[in-house]
């Protein structure tokens, strides 16, 4: 898995999907460039994104708000008091980590000591595991513990016969020990009853290494705003777009005369200065968001979460996925604004993984920016309720879809990702292969004279002049056909075509499929529908 990873990353750069940014002046850390091609399937992922959630509601409408805001915004949100990591940094080495990640690795050992309690406990464990969780041998792997990266909570689904962890970083001297504290969940009691109830753990996190003490380290970054000498000119760089629309709710709601229930998308750029930065494009200081907020009448709440819930993972299997790749992880400990949560997540060469987080955010935001603006952001809602009167007025409830775009990227090159063998009994073979869903392929058609003479690179031009009207067209008259067949394969484009001398009679040309391999003879006339049928959804 970890050689797909790599193999996927420098096939990224290799053909100029993703650069890191500033390479010449060696990168700079979780900033990455998108490239020529990166740039298009970028864009494509954002046209399926908002079709499907633009386009194809009546009640859901676009904006494009400014990445700087007012200040007293993320005062608002609580992202000035509470969006922060827990940092430690290791004098000796001047290395800086995450506290939470130290924490997950302390907590793998200390599963593997609650697992080995004893035996004749671990057999009542294995019982309870498979008998109330339902889960297989296999399924055991999944109880191995660890916190979610974005929030520090303890990930329950993979810990669930815990109800508490609480920790503390305690410095004896040089070193640096975690002190955790578990309490099981008292619906297992009566079954646990005789494991533990509470565990206590010290474990050292390094005897002889000089730390720091854990800091919160605001993940914000700011900036100095006009010119002015006083300190009040600091803003910040969004490290959310959900922001820009809720501050929008009442222009949109009254110039686009939306009623309730109606949404707001957004998609653009959020910057987070994460402690620590990794696995390619999967955790960015710059990264960009497509997110909606869904305003709906308070008590339909749950109604809409168990909606969006739906439609959104249905988004993703439509782009033919295998189901197996994706599941929900419903949150069990939730945001102060959120009365429920889940991640969409996806199965990453580095194990599941969430791509997009489904959020009931009550109406903590409007609330917030009600009084911290003092301007009254409510709905009239003039639809009469079960007593046959109007609803009246009221701050909306909101339910948010917010998905990464450079993860979906990630997921989609991974997904796509493909070394063939094929290799015959007399012959060595293979290609690499982006096996994308047409309509994101960077390329939709590629087109080849058969030869740089007799007139097969002007007819291929002409061929060429009228699809790209309609679709994105590379022209290649370098190298052997099937040197040329196997870059496009590489790069994902679904169909290639060659122009040779019977098409300068007949007007026919080759077209070859990239999945199948398959090649057949069709009218250049026919080309705009086969191909338009495939790219569209
Ligand atoms: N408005 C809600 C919100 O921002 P989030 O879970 O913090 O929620 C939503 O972020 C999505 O944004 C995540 O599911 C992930 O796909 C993406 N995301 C968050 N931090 C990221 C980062 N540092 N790099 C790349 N994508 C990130």
């Amino acid at each position: 898995n970890d050689e797909q990873f790599k193999n996927v990353i420098s096939h990224a750069k290799e053909y100029g999907f993703v650069f890191q940014s500033s390479e010449i002046y060696d990168g700079l850390s979780a900033v990455y460039d998108y490239g020529q091609l990166g740039a298009e399937l970028k864009n494509n992922i954002k046209t399926y994104w908002w079709k499907a959630m633009v386009q194809m509601h009546e009640n859901i409408v676009g904006i494009d708000s400014a990445i700087f805001m007012h200040p007293k915004v993320w005062k608002a949100s609580g992202h000035v008091d509470g969006f922060n990591d827990p940092m430690i940094d290791n004098k000796d080495s001047k290395k800086r980590y995450r506290a939470d990640q130290l924490l997950e690795n302390k907590i793998d050992e200390l599963y593997s000591e609650l697992i080995n309690f004893s035996a004749e406990n671990k057999a009542k464990f294995e019982e309870f595991q498979q008998e109330i969780l339902g889960l297989s041998d296999e399924g055991q792997a999944s109880w191995v513990p660890s916190f979610k990266d974005e929030e520090g909570i303890l990930d329950s689904n993979k810990f669930p016969f815990v109800d508490e962890v609480s920790w503390k970083f305690v410095k004896k001297g040089l070193a640096l020990e975690v002190e955790m504290n578990l309490a099981l969940k008292s619906e297992n009691l009566a079954l646990l009853k005789d494991l533990i109830v509470d565990y206590k753990v010290i474990c050292p996190i390094s005897k002889t290494s000089n730390w720091t003490d854990v800091r919160q380290f605001n993940l914000m970054f700011s900036t100095q705003f006009g010119a002015m000498a006083e300190g009040s000119d600091e803003v910040y760089l969004r490290p959310e777009t959900a922001q820009g629309i809720f501050v929008n709710f009442l222009n949109v709601q009254k110039s686009g005369r939306m009623k309730i229930p109606f949404g707001i998308a957004q998609i653009g750029k959020a910057f987070r200065n994460e402690v620590i930065a990794r696995q390619f494009i999967m955790r960015m200081r710059e990264f960009e968001q497509m997110e909606m907020q869904f305003f709906v009448r308070p008590g339909e709440d749950k109604k809409w979460f168990e909606y969006w819930k739906e439609a959104r993972l249905k988004w993703h299997k439509a782009l033919g996925t295998p189901p197996e790749k994706y599941r929900y992880h419903d949150h069990v400990k939730l945001a102060h604004y959120a009365n429920a949560a889940t991640d969409i997540e996806f199965e990453f060469p580095f194990g599941f993984k969430e791509v997009e987080g489904i959020h009931s955010r009550t109406d903590f935001d409007l609330t917030q920016h009600q009084e911290f603006s003092g301007k009254k952001l409510q709905y009239f809602d003039n639809d009469l309720n079960e007593d046959g009167k109007p609803y009246g007025n009221y701050v909306p409830y909101v339910i948010e879809t917010s998905i990464g775009l450079d993860r979906m990227f990630l997921l989609t090159m991974i997904n796509s990702f493909e070394e063939q063998d094929l290799s015959t009994e007399d012959k060595q073979d293979s290609r690499t292969l982006l096996r994308l869903h047409p309509a994101l392929a960077p390329y939709k058609v590629a087109v080849f004279p058969l030869t740089k003479k007799d007139g097969l690179p002007e007819k291929a031009r002409e061929i060429m002049d009228t699809l790209k009207f309609d679709f994105n067209c590379i022209y290649e008259e370098k190298d052997a056909i099937g040197k040329r067949y196997r870059r496009q394969d590489a790069i994902g484009t679904p169909f290639c075509l060659t122009i040779d001398h019977q098409s300068l009679e007949d007007n026919t040309v080759t077209i070859r499929h990239r999945d199948s391999m398959e090649q057949e003879r069709v009218a250049i006339a026919d080309l705009g529908d086969i191909v338009g049928k495939a790219v569209s959804w």
